[in-house]
C-alpha cells in the first residue's frame, strides 16, 4: 500500500478502555505526536472513568457512533477482549481508519486473513503491538545476542511461572473473555500471554521450522481448567533451538504491579550467557539483565525494567511509525500471522502427540 505519513497530529481513538487501557494509554499522554479524539467503550462506567483523562475527546457507546458522527479520526488504539479481534478490526478498517491492535491477532488463520484482507481493501494499516520486545531488558538481550559477544548462540530458554496470588485487580469481567477463549482451547497462558514469548523467539532468531508441544491442564477453580504445564521446543530456520516451560504456582505470592507472572529468558552462546530475570512481575530481585562471559557477570543496573515502559515504547513507536512510515512497525499484520502460526501449530503439535510441526504447513 502507498502510506503517506501524516505531516501534524494523529487523531486518534481508543476502542476499548478496559485493564490494559491503563498502561496502553501511556504511549498517548504528552505525545506531540497524537491528539485523542474519542474514546469508545459500551460500558458506561468505563467512560465515565476514562473521560477525565481526555476532558475534550468525544464519548461513544460503540464504533458505529463514532464513525456516524462526522468526527474525524485517522488511527484506532484497539483494546477489545479477543473474541472481538477479528469483526472488530474488519469493522474499524472499514470506516479508514489505521489500526494499532493489542496482540494476540485473532484465534484462527481464516479470521487472521480476513482482517488482512480488509486491511488491503481500506488501503489502512494493521499494526498488532507486542510490547515485549520494547521492554528495555529485552531490546538490550537483543543488542547482545546481535553484537556476537556470546559467540555463536547454542539454544534460547524462557520459563514462566504463573501465579495465583498477588499483582493487581482484574475485573471479572475480563475474566469472562478469558474463560470464552479457554473454552475455544485458546488458554491463557500458550496462546494470550504466550503471544509474547513466541514473538520473542521470532524477533531473536527468525522464522520456525519445527515446533512440538506438550500442552498440559490444570483445574484449578471448579469448571475453569488452565494450560499448564506445557512444554514447548522448536527449531528455527537458522538452527537454533528454543525451549519454553510453562508452569503454574497457584498459591504462590508473586509481587507485581500489574499481573502475576514470574518470567525468565536465557540466550546460551559458546561463550557464555544473557538472562533477563524478570518482567511483568517482581520476582528474582536481581538486575533485571545479566551476562556471563569468561568467568565474570556483568550485571545491568539502571535499565528501565518496569514493565509499563514497554507499554509506553511500543505506542510510541507506533505513533511516530505514523509520522514517518520507516522502519519495522513491530508487527504488522502479516508478521503477527508468523507468530498465530506458531501458537497453532504448537497446538497441532500437541494434538498430534508432541510430533513436529512446520507452521508453514498449517492450512
Ligand atoms: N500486552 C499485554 O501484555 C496485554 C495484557 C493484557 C491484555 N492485553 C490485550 O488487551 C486487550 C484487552 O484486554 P483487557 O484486559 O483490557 O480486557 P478488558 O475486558 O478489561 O477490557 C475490554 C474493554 O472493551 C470493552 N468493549 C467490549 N466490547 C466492545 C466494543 N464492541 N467496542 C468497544 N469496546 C468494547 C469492554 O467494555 C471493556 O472495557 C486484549 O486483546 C488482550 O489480549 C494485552
Amino acid at each position: 500500500m502507498n502510506f503517506e505519513p501524516y505531516e501534524r497530529p494523529v487523531r486518534a481513538a481508543f476502542v476499548g478502555l478496559g485493564r490494559i487501557y491503563d498502561l496502553n494509554v501511556r504511549a498517548y499522554v504528552d505525545n506531540p505526536d497524537v491528539e485523542v479524539v474519542a474514546l469508545v467503550d459500551p460500558s458506561e462506567e468505563r467512560r465515565a472513568q476514562r473521560q477525565p483523562d481526555w476532558p475534550a475527546a468525544r464519548m461513544f457507546a460503540s464504533a458505529a457512533e463514532l464513525a456516524a458522527s462526522g468526527l474525524e479520526v485517522d488511527a484506532v488504539e484497539v483494546l477489545l477482549p479477543i473474541p472481538l479481534h477479528a469483526d472488530g478490526v474488519a469493522e474499524l478498517l472499514g470506516y479508514g481508519w489505521h489500526v494499532n491492535l493489542q496482540k494476540p491477532i485473532c484465534n484462527d488463520l481464516a479470521d487472521a486473513k480476513r482482517m488482512l484482507d480488509a486491511a488491503v481493501a481500506s488501503g489502512r494499516l494493521l499494526r498488532v503491538m507486542d510490547n515485549y520486545v520494547f521492554y528495555e531488558p529485552l531490546v538490550k538481550l537483543k543488542e547482545i545476542v546481535e553484537s556476537g559477544d556470546l559467540g555463536e548462540v547454542s539454544g534460547y530458554h524462557m520459563k514462566m511461572v504463573a501465579s495465583g496470588r498477588g499483582g493487581w485487580d482484574v475485573p471479572g469481567s475480563t475474566y469472562e473473555w478469558q474463560f470464552q477463549q479457554m473454552r475455544r482451547g485458546r488458554g491463557t497462558l500458550v496462546f494470550d500471554d504466550g503471544w509474547h514469548k513466541l514473538s520473542t523467539a521470532i524477533w531473536l532468531f527468525g522464522p520456525i521450522k519445527e515446533v512440538r508441544a506438550w500442552v498440559g491442564t490444570t483445574e484449578v477453580i471448579p469448571g475453569i481448567d488452565v494450560d499448564a504445564p506445557t512444554t514447548l521446543v522448536w527449531e528455527h530456520q537458522n538452527g537454533i533451538r528454543g525451549v519454553w516451560d510453562i508452569t503454574l504456582a497457584i498459591d504462590m505470592y508473586l509481587r507485581s504491579d500489574y499481573y502475576t507472572n514470574d518470567e525468565r529468558w536465557e540466550v546460551t552462546g559458546r561463550r557464555g550467557y544473557a538472562r533477563v530475570n524478570r518482567c511483568t512481575g517482581r520476582g528474582i530481585q536481581q538486575p533485571s539483565l545479566e551476562v556471563y562471559l569468561d568467568g565474570e557477570m556483568r550485571s545491568y543496573h539502571a535499565l528501565d525494567d518496569d514493565w509499563a515502559s514497554s507499554f509506553r515504547d511500543s505506542g510510541h513507536h507506533w505513533l511516530r511509525w505514523l509520522q514517518t512510515g520507516e522502519g519495522p512497525m513491530l508487527w504488522s499484520g502479516a508478521e503477527a500471522v508468523d507468530i498465530l502460526r506458531f501458537a497453532l501449530a504448537s497446538y497441532a503439535s500437541d494434538a498430534a502427540g508432541g510430533t513436529g510441526v512446520d507452521p508453514d504447513s498449517l492450512e
